[in-house]
């Protein structure tokens, strides 16, 4: 339909970034991107017309629009264009151009191919420079010199990509990347812009290779700020063990559960990573939450003494998911793991039978005291103490 649409008004209309190299790769992509030659706005109004279902979303200064589909889907389409960086690290300004030069100003040759989808002309791949030749070398290469300086992700972006192909840079693009580096390009980069990217390295499959790659070649501690890269309990951590996975399925934010493994060995440096970068309230408490929960445990658990069970679910029911493992990992006595299992599996679902309704029928108005009495019951409970018939 796409193609159908632009043809009519005389456009020509592409596939291009990351859909055209996975296709390629015959790997499955989410993201469906278009770049039409001439006014993309133009076209996905036409295609509204035809599809008055779809949701448009449109961009008038950047020259761009997105549909949405039933199944939540993103389509964009872009007027092909140049964008001048007006400062390393900026966001780009927009012009209309063809569709080569759009390619031009991408990152890496394998991400700068497109397919046209135009009458006549569908599935021709249009590829000036020479990504298809690199995706079968399987090499991440820059299309000129200044690739990094004028949008420094692509550094994160070239090791994501070397990590999740197993590609390997060009030499000149990696002695390009080398210089970005040392010349501190990332620290003029918005942490927002990083932490997207961030993000998206946790979403990756093999993300302790991606690690490795960021270590490799100087940039760690520029993303996790103050973490020590310490490999091998990196790589225990993310290959927890198949038996503890049941217990990740509670996670609300999958990424900083990876974060909390970074910072694992030095967890109160994570405060760092908690101010460098723009996170939501809920993410920034949970880092707290995790911080905090982590300490008191350690203090706890690996006690010689006999712990009662109300001790361990008190110091322990603050703790968010998300640090599970890393408390796990972290206690390395078998008694202090067993503690923590035994919070996993049984104390934190323990429930009295006498609840607040049965407290007010006893005449108690609701305040600290009735608080107070509620938990003193639970303690109770599971400390095997107080006995309820079934
Ligand atoms: N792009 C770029 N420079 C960036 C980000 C993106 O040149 N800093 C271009 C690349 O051509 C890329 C396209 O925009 O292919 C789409 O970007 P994005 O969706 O972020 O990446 P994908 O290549 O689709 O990668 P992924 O599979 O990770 O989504």
């Amino acid at each position: 339909t796409v193609g159908k649409t632009a043809s009519l008004l005389g456009m020509r209309a592409f596939l291009v970034g990351g859909i055209v190299r996975d296709l390629l790769l015959g790997q499955k992509q989410k993201d469906l991107d278009f770049v039409v030659e001439g006014d993309a706005l133009l076209l996905v109004k036409e295609l509204g017309k035809n599809l008055p279902t779809l949701k448009l979303i449109s961009h008038e200064r950047f020259k761009t629009a997105s549909i949405i589909l039933k199944n939540g889907q993103k389509v964009d389409f872009a007027t092909s264009r140049v964008e001048f960086y007006q400062y390393p690290a900026a966001l780009p300004e927009v012009e209309a151009s063809t569709i080569k030069e759009d390619l031009y100003r991408r990152d890496f040759t394998i991400n700068s191919m497109a397919l046209e989808i135009t009458f006549g002309h569908i599935g021709e791949l249009y590829d000036p420079f020479g990504g298809f030749a690199d995706l079968q070398e399987g090499i991440i290469r820059v299309l000129h010199n200044l690739s990094f300086i004028e949008d420094p992700t692509r550094i994160l972006r070239a090791l994501r990509f070397l990590g999740r192909f197993n590609f390997k840079l060009e030499d000149n693009t990696e002695s390009l990347l080398l210089d970005a580096v040392s010349s501190g390009l990332l620290e003029l980069t918005s942490p927002g812009r990083i932490l997207q990217e961030i993000k998206l390295f946790f979403a990756e499959k093999d993300i302790f290779k991606i690690l490795k790659l960021l270590n490799h070649y100087g940039v760690y501690t520029e993303v996790f700020p103050k973490a020590h890269y310490e490999e091998e309990f990196l790589s225990r951590y993310f290959t927890f063990s198949f038996e503890f996975s049941r217990y990740l399925k509670e996670i609300k934010i999958p990424w900083l559960f990876g974060v909390i493994g970074i910072y694992a060995k030095n967890l109160t440096e994570i405060s760092k990573f908690r101010k460098k970068y723009p996170l939501t309230r809920e993410e920034e408490e949970t880092l707290i939450k995790v911080t905090k929960g982590i300490g008191e445990a350690l203090k706890l658990l690996p006690s010689p003494r006999d712990i009662k069970g109300h001790e361990i679910y008190e110091t322990l029911k603050n703790l968010p998911p998300e640090g599970f493992w890393a408390l796990y990992l972290l206690l390395d006595r078998y008694r202090a793991k067993v503690r923590f299992r035994q919070y996993l599996e049984e104390l934190r679902f323990i429930k009295p039978k006498i609840t607040g309704e049965d407290l007010k029928a006893l005449g108690l108005k609701p305040g600290p005291l009735f608080r107070e009495i509620l938990n003193k019951i639970k303690a109770l409970k599971i400390d095997g103490v107080l006995k309820e018939q079934k």
